[in-house]
């Protein structure tokens, strides 16, 4: 589904070099896999390039077997709004709208009628267990809340890869576990894959298969 091919993404800082250094690795429809590795070790950087935000400057990204990361940026831009899904630590939601309306928002951008948009954004959030928080904004949910409805979006648009940045970072440790419960749920039922950065070891040991990165190189796999 997802192939990272020989990724080179540098860095130079005061002399430095950082970012992430021939890194390879491939993850199969359905995974649920996780880069793991230390503040630094290029988790976040690689996360761009496969979400096609950034370029690499040598290697290449294939998603579901078509070389996507030197595609025009008007390719790769409606390739983001269709068939990629993003989950950040911070959750990212539109502070003035509902659960339901933030839901809504990448179905409208793909050009959905409201109430096509809202339909499925209710199921979403359905799924997610947050039904009865549809019209509540993000101030009004808890941590584990929003970050569930921030997985309501990325989900709703059927993404085939839905990329996660640290999506434990802002939580309670306790949450850590059932929110990786949800997404090992999401990839078995509907076969989207995921691919997200973390150090909680409580996200690593829920993971199909863990990629190690350090210093931007990939030092080890392994399949928990
Ligand atoms: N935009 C940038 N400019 C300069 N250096 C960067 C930039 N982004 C990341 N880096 C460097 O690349 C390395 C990897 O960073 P990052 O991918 O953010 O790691 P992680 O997400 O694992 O903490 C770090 O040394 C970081 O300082
Ligand atoms: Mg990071």
């Amino acid at each position: 589904m997802l192939e990272l091919r020989n990724l080179t993404r540098a860095y130079e800082l005061g002399g430095e070099r950082a970012g992430v250094f021939d890194v390879s690795l491939e993850v199969s429809q359905g995974c649920l896999a996780v880069l793991a590795g230390p503040s630094g070790s290029g988790k976040t950087t690689l996360l761009q390039l496969a979400g096609l935000l950034d370029l690499p400057d040598a290697g290449e990204v294939r998603l579901a077997g078509q070389a996507v990361s030197h595609l025009p940026e008007k390719a790769r831009c409606d390739l983001r709004l269709r068939r990629l899904g993003f989950v950040f630590q911070a959750f990212n939601l539109v502070p003035v709208l509902s659960a339901l309306e933030n839901v809504m928002l990448p179905l409208q951008l793909q050009g959905l009628a409201d109430d096509e948009a809202r339909r499925r954004a209710g199921a979403a959030l359905e799924r997610v267990g947050l039904a009865d928080r549809a019209h509540h904004r993000p101030d009004q949910l808890s941590g584990g809340q929003q970050q569930r409805a921030a997985i309501a979006r990325a989900l709703a648009p059927e993404p085939l890869l839905v990329l996660a940045d640290e999506p434990t970072a802002s939580l309670d440790h306790a949450h850590g576990g059932p929110l990786m419960d949800l997404l090992a749920e999401l990839a078995q039922e509907r076969g989207v894959t995921f691919l997200v950065a973390s150090h909680d070891p409580s996200v690593i040991a829920r993971a199909h298969r863990v990629f190690r990165l350090m210093d931007g190189k990939l030092i080890g796999e392994e399949r928990p």
